[in-house]
Formats: C-alpha cells, sequence, structure tokens
C-alpha cells in the first residue's frame, strides 16, 4: 500500500541519516518487531548491520533454523547465531519458580548478547523493535512489573553500560502497521501472521523444573497441535496457541500395557492485546482428535487436557 511503501522511503532516510557510516548490531529474536526492524534497517544501511540471534534453546520445533536460514539466505543479512542452549538450559537447572526462570533468562541473555556484540569492531548503535505501545506504556505481565512486553530484547540499560545509542525505526508504529511494513518489505505472509512468542520461550511453558527432556516432548506435542490448528484453519482466528508440559505424570494404557507419562494443557485464546483474552471454543471433534493424535505421536505424553480458564483471572502462559 502507498502510504507503506512512502513510510519506509522515508524510515529508510533517516536510519541512514542517525546511523552516517556506523555499525549498528541488532538482537534478533524471530518475533515480527525485531525482524521488521532488522530488515528495515538493512535495507537502509546493508553490511553496517548486524544481527545476533541469541538461541537459547527454548525455541519450538525448528524455530531456530527457521529464523536464521530466513535471514542469511532470504535476506542476505549479516546474522551470528549464537548457539548457547548448554548455558541457559545449564542455567535454569533446578530452578521452578517463574521469576526466577524469566531473571536467569534475561540475565544470561543480556550477558550473551553483550559478548558477541563486543567481538563486533566500531559499533556506535543498538537497534530495537520498539513499537508506539511500547513507548507510551510499559506492560507488565504475570511476571510482575519487572518484566515487560520487549524485556527479553530490550536489553534495558544495556545501550548505556556499552555506550551504544539507539536506533528504533518502529517507535511511531502501531502492531498492524508493522504488519504491513513488513509486507511491504516482503516478509512473508506466514511470518507476519505468526502468534505472539514470549522471550522466555518454552520455559515458562513447562511449569515447575525444566529438562531437556520436558523440553523436547513439549516440542513435538506443541508441533502436532499447531499443524491441528493450521490444517483445521483457525490459527489466525486465535491470538495465542501453544501446548504447556505438566510436572505430573498420570497413568493410562497403551495396548496390553500400562503407561505412566505426562499430562499437558493445549491452550488457545482470543484476544486484542494481551491483557484480556478469552479462551477459545474449539470443537468436541477438533479437541478429540488433537488429544488423540498428540498421544499417538509424542512419545511421553499419555493424557491431554484443555485449558478453559480466560484472563482475567488466568493468565496467558501457565506461568
Ligand atoms: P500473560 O501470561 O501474562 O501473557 O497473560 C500476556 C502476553 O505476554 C506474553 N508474555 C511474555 N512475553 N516475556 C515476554 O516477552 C515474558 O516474560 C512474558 N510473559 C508473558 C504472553 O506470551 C502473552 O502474549
Amino acid at each position: 500500500d502507498w502510504t507503506m511503501a512512502a513510510y519506509k522511503e522515508e524510515a529508510i532516510r533517516l536510519i541512514r541519516e542517525q546511523v552516517g557510516d556506523s555499525k549498528v548490531i541488532c538482537a534478533l529474536s524471530g518475533g515480527v518487531d525485531s525482524s521488521v526492524a532488522a530488515i528495515l534497517i538493512h535495507e537502509a544501511i546493508g553490511e553496517q548491520l548486524t544481527c545476533v540471534f541469541v538461541d537459547h534453546g527454548l525455541m519450538r520445533m525448528n524455530e531456530a533454523q527457521e529464523v536464521v536460514s530466513m535471514f542469511r539466505e532470504h535476506y542476505n543479512l549479516p546474522l551470528i547465531h549464537a548457539e548457547e542452549s548448554d548455558r541457559f538450559i545449564g542455567a535454569l537447572e533446578g530452578v521452578s519458580d517463574p521469576e526466577v526462570k524469566r531473571k536467569t533468562i534475561g540475565g544470561l541473555f543480556i550477558d550473551v548478547f553483550q559478548h558477541y556484540a563486543d567481538e563486533i569492531e566500531g559499533v556506535k548503535f543498538l537497534a530495537q523493535g520498539t513499537l508506539y505501545p511500547d513507548v507510551i506504556e510499559s506492560v507488565s505481565f504475570s511476571g510482575g512489573p519487572s518484566v515487560t512486553i520487549k524485556s527479553h530484547h530490550n536489553v534495558g540499560g544495556l545501550p548505556e553500560k556499552m555506550g551504544l545509542k539507539l536506533v528504533e525505526p518502529l517507535r511511531e508504529l502501531f502492531k498492524d502497521e508493522v504488519r504491513a511494513l513488513g509486507r511491504e518489505l516482503g516478509l512473508p505472509e506466514s511470518f507476519i501472521g505468526r502468534h505472539p512468542f514470549p522471550g522466555p520461550g518454552l520455559a515458562i511453558r513447562c511449569p515447575g523444573e525444566i529438562t531437556r527432556d520436558k523440553l523436547e516432548i513439549l516440542r513435538k506435542a506443541d508441533a502436532v497441535y499447531i499443524d491441528q490448528i493450521r490444517k483445521h484453519g483457525l490459527y489466525d482466528e486465535i491470538w495465542q496457541a501453544f501446548v504447556a508440559i505438566l510436572p505430573v505424570r498420570t497413568v493410562g494404557v497403551m495396548g496390553d500395557g500400562r503407561t505412566y507419562d505426562f499430562a499437558c494443557a493445549l491452550r488457545a485464546v482470543t484476544s486484542v492485546d494481551g491483557m484480556t483474552a478469552d479462551y477459545y471454543p474449539f470443537s468436541h471433534e477438533f479437541l478429540g482428535e488433537t488429544a488423540t493424535r498428540i498421544i499417538n505421536e509424542v512419545r511421553g505424553i499419555n493424557r491431554v487436557t484443555y485449558d478453559i480458564t480466560s484472563k482475567p483471572p488466568g493468565t496467558i502462559e501457565w506461568e
């Protein structure tokens, strides 16, 4: 659309003017905001931009690989894949408190990002996908006031600490405008319409202590669930949908044998801004078919429940 085309040209001009011939780093999460910011800045200044994708090992199935290959191959954007899952999973060992999980992940994220950024010489700017709503209000989560929507990437305090200035080309835009700009920049529709994904990733969808086994089971179950939602044409009607693996094993039967495996909960909500939400009214057929598929296709899960809590009083995530 013509307004976005014009906006894009103007934004590119402003980025060039602000940055000059300095180097810029950007923490890429794979979310729409940081992706659009990165691609826009890359159009403006090319190789002066380096992105760092901090892979904490808490992404969904194939997600890290998809993000990395899209930016490297499709956009030809200089991207460092900081594969640090061992550090993150290691640091989370024995941690079950949701707030401690968030702080552990957030703290390590900053350390890792800073480490990689330090290796690039002559960096003067940090790019962020800050939107207008992030500027006017600080949204807090179940996690409490210390955690804001950009908590994970808005490396709060880091720009000052590293002596960097901020480049925030999306500061005047609302979410739907960022999506329109993303389309203008050629981002695939499947990417633009993606459900939001929290910075701490699967860690907060695995209530209690995290283990590699649980994460692996969770990834598989989540992939089956999202596949079902897409196949039934429901993805775009839903704000967010995911599986949480529950910290409880229950008894089941399989053939002649007894199983003793994890239970999981399916979550799907509609929402306008994530502040309030209603559970999605799936048909019983959909739920039954999905439960059967998960139990048949995912070893380690033998019971599926559907979370019918709205927000408030529930939160969208389980932690
Ligand atoms: P809750 O669970 O509080 O979530 O109803 C509201 C929205 O925020 C996301 N969320 C987070 N995003 N870091 C993030 O970047 C977090 O710690 C965090 N906690 C929740 C959640 O996915 C939903 O979209």
